[in-house]
């Protein structure tokens, strides 16, 4: 039988880390910003490494490459535990890890490594970018591929259901040699955005943000997004226990099961 869908001439070639632009994020941004995910000897990378080893186990074993991570409303804490995942991730896998911006109303990603780009995944989704290659920014010293969005436009749900957005997750999907592909998603809640992009995910982590998040919104946010599965939670912002203001849990779906990765033995 004829491929239904045979890729145009531009479309054969895969999608390396190699080939994307090099960029060393400034030590001061990546301060700012709080990513230690790149440094393995900061012990604030610890709970992320720990978060990275139950993540990578279960994507593993579910067979999901291409995860989205959102949460019930804004600043959860999203772009910051995508940016550090991604980072710590990036740093045992054998493939390259990719990290795509879909929180185009709030593009945060490039900001926070302090990289200032023309143009990102936005001109992809309009059609002005043919080649992802253009748009994705290989981070020095590491195992991961930053694709930043950049101009911050409003008529994004046009763009995440148009036909670019199902060409960029085929190439992300059949042609690139990434392992795993993050996307850090808007809040479920802000608009249709989350649930478009979802669609075409494998999966989602679902952000909860102690003392903000309630049982109401997972719950609501849950059966939102489904049918695509919720992979895990992470639990941020929460210090019981932990005696620091760096904590975090993941669990499965089941939003009544968090715990803490840090070892209670240490
Ligand atoms: N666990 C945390 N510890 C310290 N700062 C955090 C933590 N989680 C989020 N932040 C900070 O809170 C702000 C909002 O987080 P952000 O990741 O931008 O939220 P979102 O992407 O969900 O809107 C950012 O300045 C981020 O650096
Ligand atoms: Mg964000």
């Amino acid at each position: 039988m004829a491929d239904a869908n045979p890729p145009s001439p531009g479309d054969t070639t895969i999608l390396r880390l190699a080939n994307l632009a090099g960029f060393t994020p400034p030590i001061s941004e990546v301060k700012k910003h709080r990513i230690v995910g790149f440094d393995n000897r900061d012990a604030r990378a610890r709970p992320f490494n720990l978060l990275r080893t139950s993540f990578a186990k279960k994507l593993r074993e579910d067979g999901h490459r291409l995860v989205g991570i959102t949460s019930a409303t804004p600043a959860a804490g999203k772009s910051f535990l995508s940016m550090n995942l991604a980072s710590s991730l990036a740093r045992v896998v054998e493939e390259p890890v990719f990290l795509v911006d879909l929180d185009i109303r709030r593009a945060s990603l490039a900001e926070e490594v302090g990289l200032v780009p023309e143009r990102g995944v936005e001109s992809f989704l309009e059609g002005s970018v043919v080649d992802l290659t253009e748009i994705g920014h290989r981070i020095e010293g590491t195992n991961l591929g930053l694709f930043p969005s950049v101009r911050r436009t409003s008529n994004t749900a046009e763009l995440l259901a148009g036909d670019r957005f199902t060409q960029m997750i085929e190439n992300l999907r059949g042609r690139c040699e990434a392992s795993t592909i993050l996307f850090d998603l808007p809040p479920a809640f802000a608009s249709d955005d989350a649930m478009i992009s979802l669609s075409q995910l494998d999966g989602y982590i679902l952000v909860v943000d102690s003392g903000k998040t309630t049982r109401r919104h997972i719950l609501d946010v849950l059966a939102m997004l489904s049918p695509t599965p919720c992979v895990g939670t992470i639990l941020n912002r929460y210090s019981g226990g932990l005696g620091d203001s760096y904590g975090y849990g993941y669990g499965g779906p089941d939003y009544g099961k968090y715990y803490n990765l840090t070892d209670p033995s240490s």
